[in-house]
């Protein structure tokens, strides 16, 4: 499929084209040839303004038209019109895919090119959208059809240059209330762009991966008594594919920065012993609360105290962090031993704030935090 330039000589070829085919969806469904001759003479159909461009197909037949117009402008605009007889064969959106690469390979370097179509016309609409032009606007009542002398809505779509070389489709970004771009920007860059994986000293802290659900199910049976006492999840043993499921969903959470949990490695071994991450994170102070548990058969040795500092530093420094919380219940002597040992100040003890692992017990809660 190619666009090859129409030209004068070929106006009897153009009068044929555009008198031979309906059009319902254009003014003038049936144009007469006077018409298109007035249109040819006033430079309709060529000018500075204007170039027209038969649609050929492999064998060389003139399957349609198309119309680029306002040339001196940023902001070339189109029409496109296939022969009766072969439309449905996929003509439009590649005739349409030539139009971009011409507009957008001129000289002036075009900022866009658009469309306008009826609300109605559905084979209009998906050329467009197969070839990635966005619906930017669905105007109410604005196409008028005067055959029936009624009001139809008019869509307008667009192309954008950076699209059009990125092959990208960015649609539009239709809730720009207010409140909605205050809420956006107040979002703290850091929730855009950080490492998914860092060190400590004796331990690589990472992002989530599929390929971590085997050794945190193992880790969670030889560790099962300890987490059934303070983990409202190790309440039974999981299977194999729930664990796998819990590691997707919270490797989908990382990616949207809702929450972000990491596992833990000894760099030396490469064995996996425990979990931490940020949770319950608030991206507008932004703050964060340090969740954590370790295998049962690398206790003892201060690994989560190592990892829970490295955590507390990376949240201050490279997540933009305010305030950094470890909360326990305040039965958990381990788990207090941590943040006590790293100096988070207790703040405070909320009273029947909590129930036990179990669910049975309503308990008291520990919030420790450091601050900047
Ligand atoms: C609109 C037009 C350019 C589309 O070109 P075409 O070669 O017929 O398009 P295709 O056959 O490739 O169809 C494009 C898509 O629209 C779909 N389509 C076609 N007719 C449709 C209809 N009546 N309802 C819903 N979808 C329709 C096709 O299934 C195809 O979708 P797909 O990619 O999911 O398969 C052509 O039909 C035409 O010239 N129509 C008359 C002139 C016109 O209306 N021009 C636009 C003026 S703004």
């Amino acid at each position: 499929m190619r666009l090859t330039e129409w030209t004068m000589e070929e106006q009897e070829q153009l009068i044929h084209f555009m008198t031979t085919n309906n059009w319902p969806f254009h003014g003038n469904s049936n144009p007469a040839r006077e018409i298109i001759e007035k249109t040819i003479e006033e430079g309709g159909y060529e000018s500075d303004e204007v170039k027209t461009f038969w649609v050929e197909n492999e064998d060389q037949v003139k399957v349609g038209i198309v119309k680029v117009f306002d040339l001196q402008d940023e902001i070339p605009v189109f029409d496109l019109r296939i022969a009766e007889s072969h439309r449905g064969h996929g003509y439009g959106p590649a005739a349409l895919r030539k139009v971009a690469e011409y507009v957008f390979s001129l000289p002036e370097e075009k900022i866009r090119v658009e469309g306008h179509t009826r609300q109605d016309n559905f084979a209009m609409r998906k050329t467009f959208e197969r070839v990635g032009f966005v619906k930017e606007g669905h105007l109410r009542k604005a196409w008028f059809s005067p055959k029936e002398k009624s009001y139809y809505d008019a869509i307008t779509y667009g192309m954008t240059r950076e699209d059009y070389l990125q092959g990208t489709t960015t649609p539009v970004h239709w809730d720009d209330s207010q409140a909605a771009v205050e809420t956006d920007t107040q979002v703290h860059p850091a929730m855009r762009n950080f490492p998914d994986a860092f060190e400590s000293e004796r331990l690589l802290i990472r992002a989530p991966r599929l390929e971590d659900a085997e050794h945190i199910l193992e880790s969670i049976k030889m560790s099962h008594k300890a987490l059934k006492a303070w983990m409202p999840w190790a309440q039974k043993i999981q299977t194999l594919d729930e664990t796998t499921e819990n590691v997707r969903l919270a490797m989908a959470d990382f990616i949207t920065r809702k929450d972000l949990r990491l596992h833990l490695f000894l760099k030396e071994t490469g064995e996996f012993i425990g979990c931490s991450g940020y949770h319950r994170i608030n991206w507008q102070i932004p703050k964060v609360e340090i969740g954590y548990w370790l295998d049962s058969r690398f206790e003892g040795k201060g690994y989560m105290t190592e990892a829970a500092e490295r955590l507390t530093e990376f949240a201050f420094e490279d997540l933009g962090a305010r305030r950094v919380e470890i909360r326990c219940d305040t039965d958990n002597v381990r788990s207090r031993a941590v943040a006590e040992r790293l100096k988070f100040p207790l703040e405070g003890i909320l009273i029947k704030e909590g129930l036990s692992a179990d669910g049975k017990l309503v308990r008291d809660t520990c919030v420790y935090a450091k601050t900047k």
